[in-house]
């Protein structure tokens, strides 16, 4: 009887439970990964995946809008893949896959091509910053780069994207062009929502705390990667640019100060006013050493995953094409749903 009840009980439960989020991002697989996506992106979205469905993709079709050299590209391809499980993300729990291994994303970014507009596009700043760092290659693949990103994320119908600050905009290109089709064929895509990531969003770089941290940098000593050795870690935070001044602690114009206090805090899981007493009275020799020693408790075990992770290569190979069957099956069902809104005949096959 009782049993019964909580039989009866669950059930209802269950019919009331609200539908699970389904969350997107993405991680171009055109380089190193740096601190900065860690503490900004994949650490936060290991938390993410207990409650919602989660989709990751390392996007390899982005990063040809700029030239790659092909076996760079494809090693680099599998080392996001094992960050991604390095950094906490479990394939049992969230769907990981590979963009190119899903035709459906450059079928519906064809689609949504055209039905985004030309100025539009030419507002994009991440468009406009590239024309300028790539002059020598400004191929209408950087200048569609956001349709694609749009398509990535409304093929699985998303609720939210986890990015950092530079990619708000294109997360609002995605939204606009989902209401502009859903304005004239009815409810086709959800319609997402950026989420962006609270402390370590924007941690900046150590030689120059103005801009951002970047794996691009020219100065090897402004990044830290996520693969970089202990030895490399301290070295970088030993030189890196602090403020006039001596008193470890926050405050406006202190760029450097306040871009290791933020990495300290996320790194050591403290809040910012934490990390400040902690250092109150000593020196930014010391601060700078144990910022460094913070970053490489919380990179080494990292690193050491994704190391052991390359030398399975079977196993990446198992997750990715489990990753890209049920990519694949999700991704057909808003593709279909498309072709016939807008009047192509049902394929035959
Ligand atoms: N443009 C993103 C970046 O460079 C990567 C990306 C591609 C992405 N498709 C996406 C992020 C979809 C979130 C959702 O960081």
């Amino acid at each position: 009887m009782i049993e019964e009840k909580i039989e009866q009980k669950q059930e209802t439960e269950a019919q009331q439970a609200p539908r699970p989020k389904t969350v997107f991002s993405g991680v171009q697989p055109s380089g190193k990964l740096t601190l900065g996506n860690y503490l900004g992106a994949m650490g936060n979205w290991v938390a993410l995946q207990e409650e919602n469905r989660c989709i990751f993709s390392v996007v390899d079709l982005h990063s040809i809008t700029v030239r790659q050299e092909p076996a760079a590209l494809r090693r680099q391809t599998l080392e996001v893949l094992a960050q991604y499980i390095a950094c906490g993300i479990d394939p049992e729990k969230s769907l990981l896959f590979i963009q190119s291994h899903v035709s459906a994303h450059a079928e519906l970014s064809w689609v949504l091509n055209c039905y985004t507009m030309f100025g539009e596009l030419s507002r994009m700043t991440q468009f406009k910053d590239k024309s300028k760092t790539h002059a020598d290659n400004v191929n209408a693949g950087l200048f569609t780069y956001p349709v694609l990103m749009a398509s990535d994320i409304l093929l699985y119908q998303t609720d939210f994207v986890p990015v950092g600050q530079d990619q708000k905009q294109h997360v609002e290109i995605a939204r606009d062009i989902a209401e502009r089709f859903n304005g004239i064929y009815g409810n086709v895509f959800t319609v997402p929502e950026p989420r962006i990531a609270g402390t370590g969003a924007r941690i900046m770089s150590l030689a120059d705390p103005t801009k951002k941290m970047s794996k691009s940098d020219k100065n090897q000593n402004a990044f830290v990667l996520l693969m970089d050795k202990p030895e490399d870690i301290m070295r970088k935070f030993k030189r890196a640019v602090t403020d006039s001044g001596s008193e470890v602690r926050r405050g406006e114009g202190k760029h450097g100060v306040n871009n290791l206090i933020a990495i300290y805090s996320a790194a050591a899981g403290c809040t910012p006013e934490a990390a400040e007493e902690r250092f109150a009275g000593k020196g930014y020799g010391d601060f700078k050493k144990a910022v460094g020693e913070a970053v490489v408790e919380v990179l080494r075990p990292v690193r050491e995953k994704t190391e052991d992770l390359l030398n399975n290569k079977d196993y990446l190979e198992k997750v990715y094409t489990q990753g890209a069957e049920n990519a694949s099956r999700i991704a057909r069902r808003t593709l279909e749903k498309v072709y016939k809104k807008v009047g192509f005949i049902k394929k035959p096959f």
